[in-house]
């Protein structure tokens, strides 16, 4: 089962005058191809990509630790943000039923999932209004093991266990992901003994849902963590093809990077099921922290913009009409939903609403779908499509694997390192400042200068 990629309506014979032409296309190809041996030379840096190939071991231990979870707790928190928190929630929404807190114990198929990617102090009370300590299990995840909003849900949760249980028993109800080396989660977790898994080096934050930070929540919960790394295998394998043609994610890129000279500057991710409503939260930030950039030719990258369908179609899709010729945007269609659902027979006297009747959800969904691409392609803008055959653990991978693929081919084409990200690191520091970290105190200074004007 093939994740699929149709890019007809990015051209300019389909599409009209603002979209690709075949001439500009083809010139990109050249360039194109030696994306793809850089990115093969690369691999031994780029580690996410061999992450489906090189963890036969430790599956079995995320897959251990699992089924001691699953025993011992009714609720898993996950503590971390951003690259640490986006993967997990992507796939368990993608994979898991659409309600599946609200289930009972006897239908879930694992603890309850909370992932804490924030530190709203309103979010840090309700978790603790909801969860019970006795049967919770906390799994931090952090790759630099320094992050502030990370350390500051940790401080807490370490607080609260040491208080109600001691804390030689930290280590039944704290689990860590992090650098094997670098930050001070790893010091805390040697202290206290904590089961601990590793970030490998070479897999950044954004790039790590198929290591331990994705796959232990996901196999926690019941997913066929597996089945997601072989998808991800098949896909980057038929991504290693310098055949432009033949290789989706590099296609993908291809596109995106002539899109931007044409003055498209916002990248949409428009998925057609509410299971992949938050792979839109994933690739915003994969997009945007990779490719947002400056080199010495300029700077770089599109806004993403996440919208869901058929939701949006009531809320954005006139502007992707009627708007200006600055977006492109992606659909993300499902050709089978796992459940079918029938539109009874109500009122059979009103035409103008029985039509519906004896049709099914997934028919007006997939009709919704077929009929926002027409408007979005007569209309001028340039879109394309991938297209899941089914949701499911396979599918899913295949999909992280493409869209990471797409990211780093775009850092090549638009020469920029796309696994860096200075702009995050200045807010970070900056935060330190704010707080008191020691060695941060001087930046206070430069943030004072700026006259504010401010009304009310
Ligand atoms: O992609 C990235 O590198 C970042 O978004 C990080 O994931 C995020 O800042 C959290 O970092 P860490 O996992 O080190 O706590």
């Amino acid at each position: 089962m093939r994740v699929g990629f149709d890019y007809t309506n990015m051209i300019s014979d389909v599409v009209g005058e603002n979209g690709i032409s075949p001439k500009e296309l083809a010139d990109e190809y050249s360039r194109a191809r030696k994306a793809v041996k850089t990115l093969r030379d690369k691999r031994d840096i780029i580690r996410w990509r061999d992450l489906p190939y090189n963890q036969d071991e430790i599956v079995k231990d995320i897959k251990l630790t699992a089924e001691r979870v699953r025993r011992s707790c009714k609720s898993f928190v996950v503590l971390g943000i951003g690259g640490s928190a986006l993967g997990p929630i992507a796939v368990q929404q993608a994979l898991n039923h659409l309600r599946y807190n609200e289930l009972s114990d006897e239908k879930r198929n694992g603890p309850k999932l909370y992932i804490e990617d924030n530190i709203d102090p309103e979010r840090m009370a309700s978790l603790m209004d909801v969860i019970d300590p006795e049967t919770t299990v906390f799994n931090v995840i952090t790759k630099s093991g320094s992050t502030s909003e990370t350390m500051a849900q940790l401080l807490t949760v370490m607080r609260m266990l040491i208080d109600l249980y001691g804390e030689e028993h930290l280590k039944d109800r704290l689990i860590a992901t992090t650098d094997r080396e670098k930050g001070n989660l790893i010091g805390i977790a040697k202290k206290y003994g904590l089961t601990t898994f590793y970030v490998p080096e070479g897999v950044g934050g954004r790039f790590s849902e198929l290591c331990p930070v994705g796959l232990l929540p996901a196999a926690v919960c019941g997913i066929d963590i597996e089945a997601m790394l072989a998808g991800a295998a098949m896909m980057d394998e038929i991504c290693d093809n310098d055949d432009v043609e033949k290789n989706p994610a590099l296609m993908y890129a291809v596109l995106e990077v002539v899109a931007m000279r044409h003055g498209a500057n916002i990248s949409v991710l428009m998925p057609y099921a509410d299971s992949l409503k938050y792979f839109a939260d994933w690739y915003a930030q994969l997009w945007a922290e990779s490719l947002g950039k400056k080199n010495s030719f300029g700077r770089f990258g599109q806004t993403p913009v996440k919208s869901l369908g058929v939701t949006d179609q009531h809320s954005q899709v006139q502007l992707y009409t009627d708007g200006p010729f600055d977006k492109t945007i992606t659909f993300l269609c499902v050709e089978k939903y796992r459940a079918e659902f029938k539109i009874p027979h109500a009122v059979d006297e009103n035409p103008n609403v029985a039509f519906l009747s004896g049709h099914t959800f997934n028919e007006l969904i997939s009709a919704e779908c077929k009929a926002t691409q027409y408007a979005v392609k007569v209309s001028g803008h340039m879109n394309k499509s991938i297209i899941l055959p089914e949701v499911n653990a396979n599918t899913v991978g295949q999909l992280i694997m493409m869209l990471e693929l797409a990211t780093a081919y775009a850092g090549e084409l638009l020469e920029i390192n796309a696994y860096d990200q200075p702009g995050v690191e200045e807010g970070k520091n900056m935060t330190y400042a704010l707080l008191g970290k020691r060695g941060f105190e001087n930046r206070l200074d430069a943030m004072k200068d700026n006259t504010p004007r401010r009304i009310i």
